[in-house]
């Protein structure tokens, strides 16, 4: 299929993109220095071409998005039909069908008596909201000092000032200093990265993360501490899932202290560990729920905060209400593309997909392991990491000019040619993350993995 390479203006598109096209996260250096810049056109399920007709795999579901692949006629086409219908209607103090047929859909998936939908336009936004309704919840009941949050080193919760206060990448957020106060961080969930004596044992382990929660509230004052984020498998660092019993000890923890236990579930909600909500794969009920970019599989943008029966309770009552909002949150169309799209999920069974492959998408991924470079794969669902060191035998890692002449240097644009967009990540140790579309199966893991070992047995070469 040939591509337009000018755009309607007539302007070389390359140029265009390098003349006024700010990326994100990007570094612009690249491309003021000539660099193509990577150019996607066009998505068949798990696969992506690029504006020359390179073909690759999306290994990364976009951003951890695209669940049901990519060229869905159908959601497309609802999106349509949703648009001439009514393109657009806020959710203040107003409701349009498709935001009310969602929130119903969402609380009846969610666990427990979560039932109140806040819609957001994104996972940022719900973070936000989150925060924002542990403070007001309680001081609305009585507990005015809980403002606090909590949440672990290395993870990522969005860019706008609160979540990015909530986040735990000191070089992320270091530029935007001051950021919101109140925002404490305890250890993640790494057990390879774990002191000797816990790494072999990981139930004390995840004993021993919990309790830094509970060691953290204590130290704060537990009538300042409103909540804690925890996403269910830690995205940022490489896919950190929770030991055995982690979950069950904060609960009691956050039960202990009247503290909220807010599930970050923005990228494994909607089947990418294998459950709509992730926290029913690991067995706890949280009091909020945000979730957001699989919720349309990227058909068009929504998020969500969805919170218990309790937290909605004072706002049932007198003049008090929730004064926070988005123009585009709970967007019609994309309200009715998130439905549409979780009809797809029940309709080809993509949840049970994922939980029936998902040990053998892990058993592909760890073949990997006979590479020296290869320390440790890990993850849950479809949601992998794979943690890359020095040394294997003392887990050494790489220095920072290492990883970066390796991993920017080398491995990003190196899996990129060898036809598979995935990411290549130094926000922690340096690791390699998948995520792809929920369709996938044994033959691409197989084509997955192959492509991997070639780029990674060359890969010590360009340290
Ligand atoms: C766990 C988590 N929370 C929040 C966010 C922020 O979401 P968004 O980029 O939609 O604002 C992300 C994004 O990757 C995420 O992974």
């Amino acid at each position: 299929m040939t591509q337009p390479t000018t755009t309607a203006l007539g302007t070389d598109m390359q140029q265009a993109a390098r003349d006024h096209l700010w990326m994100h996260f990007s570094r612009h250096s690249v491309y003021e220095e000539g660099g193509r810049v990577p150019t996607i056109v066009r998505g068949e399920g798990h696969k992506i071409w690029d504006d020359q007709g390179r073909e690759y795999i999306d290994g990364l579901a976009g951003l951890f998005v695209v669940q049901v692949g990519h060229g869905r006629t159908e959601l497309a086409e609802t999106a349509l039909k949703q648009a001439e219908k009514l393109a657009f209607f806020p959710i203040w103090s107003y409701a349009h069908p498709a935001a009310i047929e969602l929130a119903e859909r969402l609380a009846a998936g969610a666990p427990g008596d979560l039932n109140r939908v806040f819609f957001t336009t994104g996972g940022g936004e719900a973070v936000e909201s989150a925060w924002k309704l542990a403070k007001q919840y309680f001081k609305l009941t009585g507990k005015p000092k809980k403002h606090k949050v909590i949440s672990r080193s290395i993870a990522y919760h969005g860019t706008p000032h609160g979540a990015l206060s909530i986040t735990g990448l000191p070089p992320l957020k270091e530029d935007f200093e001051p950021l919101v106060p109140g925002a404490h961080k305890v250890p993640n969930t790494n057990i390879y990265r774990a002191s000797e004596d816990l790494r072999d044992d990981p139930k004390a382990f995840g004993r021993w993360a919990a309790d830094r929660i509970a060691e953290a509230i204590e130290f704060e004052g537990p009538d300042t501490v409103a909540a804690v984020f925890l996403e269910p498998v830690q995205n940022a660092g490489g896919c950190f899932p929770p030991p055995p019993g982690y979950f069950e000890r904060v609960r009691e923890i956050c039960d202990e202290y009247d503290v909220l236990l807010v599930s970050d579930e923005v990228i494994c909600a909607f089947g990418r560990i294998g459950s709509m909500f992730a926290c029913e794969d690991f067995g706890y009920t949280p009091d909020i729920i945000t979730c957001a970019k699989g919720m349309t599989s990227g058909y068009s943008p929504i998020g969500a905060m969805i919170a218990s029966d309790r937290l909605f309770e004072p706002y049932k009552s007198g003049t008090n209400s929730f004064a926070h909002g988005y123009t585009f949150g709970g967007h019609p169309v994309s309200a009715a593309v998130a439905l549409a799209n979780l009809d797809i999920f029940e309709r080809e069974g993509l949840n049970d997909h994922v939980k029936e492959n998902a040990p053998a998408f892990r058993r592909t991924l760890e073949r990997l392991l006979d590479l020296p470079i290869v320390g440790d794969v890990r993850g849950e669902g479809y949601f992998y990491g794979i943690e890359l060191v020095k040394d294997k035998a003392t887990r050494e890692t790489f220095d920072a000019a290492e990883s970066e002449s390796m991993l920017r240097g080398y491995l990003s644009k190196a899996l990129f040619d060898a036809g598979l967009y995935c990411r290549a990540d130094d926000r922690g140790d340096p690791v390699v993350q998948l995520a792809p579309p929920l369709t996938v199966g044994q033959a691409e893991f197989d084509d997955i993995e192959q492509r991997l070992r070639t780029v990674l047995t060359e890969a010590p070469n360009h340290l």
